[in-house]
């Protein structure tokens, strides 16, 4: 249903429109241009196409459609950016919502928001209250300064069973209400109380800022040291980071996110002026939560412990980064220590000893891969691995590093990957985000991976059919990055099957028309051989070659007229130059 109103969206709203408010933009050879608003430039590599409603930015790479540019601009969710931008645009998203439950749910968030931000009040009041004494006394201990109190909204729960209960009541709502938001407690005999009682109370906020749970640690003794919100209509455990709200502007900036698991080690993060840190809030890393921090840096700095269960905790989460094109470090930490003691004894000289002896997050899962699992659980780790990623372009990427950092044959590695939708191109030396950032691009509806030549079809249909005659040269074909040089969607899809699965397994598993297609390649089998096979084989590779250069070409050709547009003179010289390298060889060759 969302997908419907997205694409209402997209036809209603123009995307010029929408970045001209943020961003002073110019036309420039078909495009918008202006200064990036996710980076600090003085040269305009920010470009909006109207006509594709796509924006991307060549300084940081930042880009999408317009969903995305107002998400990230705003630090919103996706849904409400949704929300906002369809309210903006006339769309009813009800029109597109029969749901009568809808607005029932939508009501109860509300309510449970409404008292979450009455929750944070009276929290917050506590510990400036004589009932904070001891609260504000433990975080004086601690070395929290006011500032950062202030900044996360800590609070304090006083050791009351009805303060919060109370305090509800009296703002006209009910004890089951508050039970249903999680803020109260019902035991079995039916009587409701509050569920934080005794506790230092650190808020957790969504990306706009509203309080949606708590976290609570206690202050004197008792059991468990921390307690958080359970699940609710607004809260769901995984989802969420803590801190994010306050870090993600630095985030944007620094295209950096600091991780680490406490919720004190994010504050004395924070107060020493790692701006750009958050916290898992308790449970191991979730695909939910890389995926919202992707929206903001292109590299998490991850830290843990050192102990066994740190190291552990460590691989999961790095290859759960690196899954999603994210580049990432790995941060132990010495025995004994957290990120806030570290930070209170010795200070940013502390950690920034750490960061130095930080490992690459690939080289630490392949070190780690390498040292401890059998051979056996080496290969399925990696196919696992490749099986994982989002997309072609990455297991492009990743592939050869595997097989490199394992010891594993590349051919191998492919052809054990049978995961679907596995499939190769030509590995550059690409940053992990920028990666990430171009392969949504050409994803999406940019035509950068469409060619004009009227012959696309026929090409791609050349090199299926030479790989069923010939599948001896599918390895070869595949490191010579036939994927990226393919067309249409027919072409990659299958060309991606042949590439991973077994040969068998792909002609068994046809469509009609491809089963055909397959039967009739079969039939006229041209046979070649020796010098024959040779020469056809050459011609194929130097088409390939071309098709590679052609879109270097596209690439270059679209940077210049940006920066002729924004007049920086050295750049346009630079890509000048580099289009001329490009043509020179390709003069010779014809
Ligand atoms: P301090 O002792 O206050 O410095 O906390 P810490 O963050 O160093 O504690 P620890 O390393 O023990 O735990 C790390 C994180 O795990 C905490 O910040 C909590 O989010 C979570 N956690 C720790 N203990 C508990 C617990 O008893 N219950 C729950 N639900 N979460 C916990
Ligand atoms: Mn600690």
């Amino acid at each position: 249903m969302d997908n419907q109103v997205i694409q209402t969206l997209k036809q209603r709203v123009n995307i010029v429109d929408v970045v001209r408010r943020y961003v002073a933009l110019r036309p420039a050879s078909g495009r918008h241009v202006g200064l990036c608003p996710f980076h600090q430039e003085k040269t305009a590599s920010f470009s909006v196409n109207e006509a594709e409603g796509f924006y991307y930015c060549f300084g940081c790479q930042a880009g999408g459609d317009v969903l995305d540019f107002y998400m990230r601009i705003n630090g919103l969710e996706f849904k409400e950016a949704l929300k906002q931008l369809a309210e903006e645009a006339g769309i009813e998203l009800k029109e597109f919502r029969p749901d009568p439950e809808f607005d029932e749910r939508q009501k109860l968030k509300k309510q449970c928001l409404d008292m979450h931000a009455q929750a944070q009040e009276y929290y917050r009041r506590n510990l400036n209250q004589v009932t904070g004494d001891v609260a504000r006394g433990y975080l004086r201990k601690r070395g929290t300064s006011p500032e950062i109190s202030t900044a996360f909204g800590l609070g304090a729960s006083p050791d009351d069973w009805h303060g919060l209960m109370n305090h509800l009541v009296a703002r006209g709502f009910t004890p089951e209400q508050g039970v249903l938001a999680g803020l109260l407690s019902k035991n079995e005999k039916g009587n409701i109380y509050d569920r934080f009682r005794g506790r230092l109370i650190f808020p957790i906020q969504n990306l706009s800022g509203q309080v949606i749970a708590f976290g609570g640690r206690i202050i004197t003794e008792g059991e468990p040291k921390y307690l958080n919100s359970s699940d609710t209509p607004i809260y769901k455990k995984g989802e969420h980071l803590y801190g994010l709200h306050q870090a993600r502007q630095a985030m944007t900036r620094s295209k950096r996110a600091i991780l680490t698991e406490g919720y004190m080690d994010v504050l004395s993060l924070a107060q020493f002026g790692y701006a750009d840190s958050c916290g898992v809030l308790g449970t191991a890393l979730t695909q939910d939560q890389v995926k919202r921090l992707a929206g903001f840096c292109s590299r998490i700095d991850l830290i843990f412990d050192g102990d066994g269960a740190g190291r552990k905790a460590a691989l999961r989460s790095a290859e759960m980064i690196l899954h999603q094109g994210v580049g990432c470090q790995v941060l132990l930490m010495p025995d004994g220590e957290d990120v806030d003691s570290l930070l209170q004894t010795k200070g940013r000289e502390g950690l920034e000893a750490c960061f130095e002896k930080a490992a690459d997050g690939l080289d630490y899962c392949l070190e780690t891969v390498r040292k401890d699992f059998a051979p056996r659980e080496i290969v399925a780790w990696a196919t696992g691995f490749l099986g994982h990623l989002s997309d072609n372009a990455l297991r492009a990427y990743y592939l050869p590093r595997l097989a490199d950092g394992l010891g594993l044959s590349e051919a191998d590695l492919r052809r054990q990957g049978g995961a679907s939708g596995a499939g190769f191109g030509v590995s550059g030396g690409h940053a992990g985000g920028a990666m990430r950032q171009e392969a949504r691009i050409s994803a999406g509806p940019s035509g950068r991976t469409r060619r004009s030549v009227g012959s696309d079809d026929a090409n791609d249909r050349k090199f299926i059919e030479f790989s069923i005659q010939y599948p001896d040269y599918i390895p070869h074909l595949a490191k010579r990055g036939l994927w990226n040089a393919l067309s249409t969607d027919w072409g990659k899809t299958l060309w991606q099957r042949l590439s991973l699965e077994p040969f068998e397994d792909v002609a068994a598993s046809l469509g009609e028309e491809d089963a055909k297609m397959w039967r009739d390649a079969i039939e006229k089998h041209p046979q070649l051989a020796g010098e024959e096979l040779e020469e056809h084989w050459d011609s194929l590779c130097t088409w390939i070659d071309k098709q590679h250069k052609e879109m270097r070409r596209r690439e270059l050709m679209q940077r210049l007229a940006e920066y002729s547009s924004s007049g920086d003179v050295d750049e346009v010289k630079k890509v000048q130059l580099a289009i001329q390298a490009l043509n020179a060889p390709s003069r010779e060759e014809e």
